[in-house]
């Protein structure tokens, strides 16, 4: 039974590494804390995605993709898995982790790079998700009107894009809202 302790202190360190990175990321520097997409407004955006038409080998990024939910929506929804890159940026180590395992187990194609994603490139991506908060999205629309490819598509769960007019709004139920933005 000792791989059963083993696995018991790997799951406690991985928990307390979350713990201290999620209080440490929003206390002191306002990152948007871990908390899912509905499904409901997962599958809306991936209805929105697909009506993009986009071209076989678009990039496609969730910003801050916790478990990776809308790329996953996405992966289960198209025929041709292989039709799109599927990418998303976590900067939690210990969600990093999870997410790649979760992954793995279910076979997907989709990549997850732990980084911050105010301090990578964006330039060739297609499409983004995110479902951030607003300072975050405050600090990408900054990054974004320097980078971003002139077209690109981003879907946003909720937040506004600052210096941006949304193409279109679809209000989900009594609190859900999804913008869409051409970068
Ligand atoms: C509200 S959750 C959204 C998770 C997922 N995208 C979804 O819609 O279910 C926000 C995620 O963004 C991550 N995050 C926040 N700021 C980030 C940054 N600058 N770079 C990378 N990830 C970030 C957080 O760790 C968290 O997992």
């Amino acid at each position: 039974m000792i791989w059963l302790q083993v696995l018991g202190l790997l799951l406690i360190l991985v928990l307390l590494t979350f713990l201290v990175e999620e209080f440490f990321n929003l206390i002191f520097k306002g990152y948007a804390p871990l908390v899912s997409s509905r499904s409901k407004v997962l599958d809306e955006a991936v209805q929105q995605f697909i009506s993009l038409d986009l071209p076989a080998g678009a990039k496609v990024y969730e910003l801050g993709c916790g478990r990776a939910g809308f790329l996953r929506h996405l992966e289960k929804t198209i025929e041709d898995k292989e039709k799109y890159k599927l990418v998303g940026i976590e900067l939690l180590f210990s969600v990093y982790l999870l997410a790649k395992l979760q992954l793995f187990l279910v076979g997907s194609k989709i990549k997850i790079i732990r980084k911050n994603f105010l301090k990578m490139s964006l330039k060739d991506v297609d499409c983004f998700y995110c479902y951030l908060n607003g300072p975050m999205m405050a600090r990408l629309s900054l990054k974004l009107k320097k980078e971003a490819k002139p077209g690109a598509i981003l879907i946003s769960n909720q937040f506004e894009l600052p210096g941006y007019e949304p193409i279109e709004e679809i209000r989900l139920g009594l609190t859900n809202c999804l913008r869409i933005y051409k970068l």
